[in-house]
């Protein structure tokens, strides 16, 4: 039914650098977020959860003299143009159906517009998805990019909402056949 998991996503290497640097604990709360806000919306949760989990895969780290320098990244951040593409590729080499990684990768691309020129975009549903789940879980000054999670509880926290994601199909395709 689903050709990746996110557990498949969360053991690769270029997941534990890149996700873990922008915050791991972030990542999966995000996911989580947008697993119920799929069912609000009526998108996949699959494409949710999985953009939800990589989209801030393109952080880059700004340090200037040994200290994160926070006008130097908002000068220079390009992490939704990074993470799209950085998702795009693991999530292709995982195995992941172009179709499908295409839309991940567009939600990751929109899930902010602090980079982009000023103007009213159109976000598709999955797309507003994202931007809500990771909205949710803003603290101040980016304090989320810092909260930590053991490896353990993060494994944990992943497969369970792989198990929820293979039962909203299920259910999804029971009363799509009935
Ligand atoms: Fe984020």
């Amino acid at each position: 039914m689903r050709d990746v998991t996110l557990l498949s996503i969360f053991e690769h290497r270029i997941t534990q650098k890149y996700v873990k640097r922008a915050g791991m604990s972030h990542a999966i709360a995000v996911a989580y977020h947008a697993f119920n806000l799929s069912k609000e919306y009526g998108v996949d949760p699959d494409l949710a959860t999985k953009a939800a989990f990589l989209h801030d895969i393109g952080h880059y780290t700004w340090y200037r003299n040994g200290k994160w320098d926070y006008e130097l990244y908002k000068k220079n951040d390009i992490h939704a143009i990074k993470g799209a593409e950085r998702a795009h590729k693991l999530l292709i080499r995982l195995g992941e159906h172009p179709e499908k990684a295409k839309k991940i990768a567009l939600a990751i691309l929109l899930h902010t517009d602090s980079y982009l020129p000023q103007g009213e975009l159109t976000l598709e549903p999955l797309q507003k998805v994202v931007a809500k789940a990771d909205e949710m879980d803003e603290e101040p000054k980016g304090n989320h990019h810092y909260r930590t999670i053991d490896d353990e509880k993060a494994r944990t926290l992943i497969g369970k909402l792989d198990k929820k994601i293979e039962q909203e199909l299920k259910q999804h395709n029971e009363i799509a056949n009935c």
